[in-house]
């Protein structure tokens, strides 16, 4: 492994050395970050997201895709592919947590997608409209793949 000159690179997560007894859960740190699916994905559903995900853990609602938080792996990768930029870090999600709390719950009920589909043909009427949660989403389980 190359390491930058005075960084330090940790290899385990949590930091091993940071716990006094590293197999007791109750010790553990808070869990590492997470990517989450917002508003904007409602109706549009473009689904090139779930393409670069390297551990798959978008799951597919009707018209809305939401992403597993305990097991996005933070990579980032995702973020920038979403073309009405849907995807966030849950750094920028609402001071009540409302996206986080969206994804988490329903990425336990909803299948898993790994396969592109075909997105919703009027997708792209639904772009720039604001507020889509609240009017449109669905909470019924999309096909998944
Ligand atoms: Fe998948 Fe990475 Fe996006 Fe998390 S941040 S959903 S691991 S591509
Ligand atoms: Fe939704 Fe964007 Fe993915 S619209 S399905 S988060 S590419």
């Amino acid at each position: 492994m190359t390491r930058a000159p005075g960084r330090v690179v940790v290899d385990t997560w949590p930091p091993r050395g940071h716990l006094r007894n590293p197999e007791d859960p109750k010790e553990r740190p808070a869990p590492p970050m997470t990517y989450i699916v917002t508003d904007a994905c409602v109706k549009c559903k473009f689904m090139d997201c779930i393409e670069v995900c390297p551990v798959d853990c978008f799951y597919e609602g009707e018209n809305f895709l939401v992403i597993a938080p305990d097991e996005c792996i933070d990579c980032g990768v995702c973020e920038p592919e979403c073309p009405v930029d849907a995807i966030k870090p849950d750094t920028e999600d609402e001071p009540d947590g409302k996206w986080l709390i969206i994804n988490a719950e329903y990425a336990k009920v909803w299948p898993n997608i790994t396969v592109k589909g075909t997105p919703p043909a009027d997708g792209e009427q639904f772009e720039r409209e604001t507020g889509k949660f609240e009017k449109y989403f669905s909470e019924k389980p999309g096909k998944g793949s």
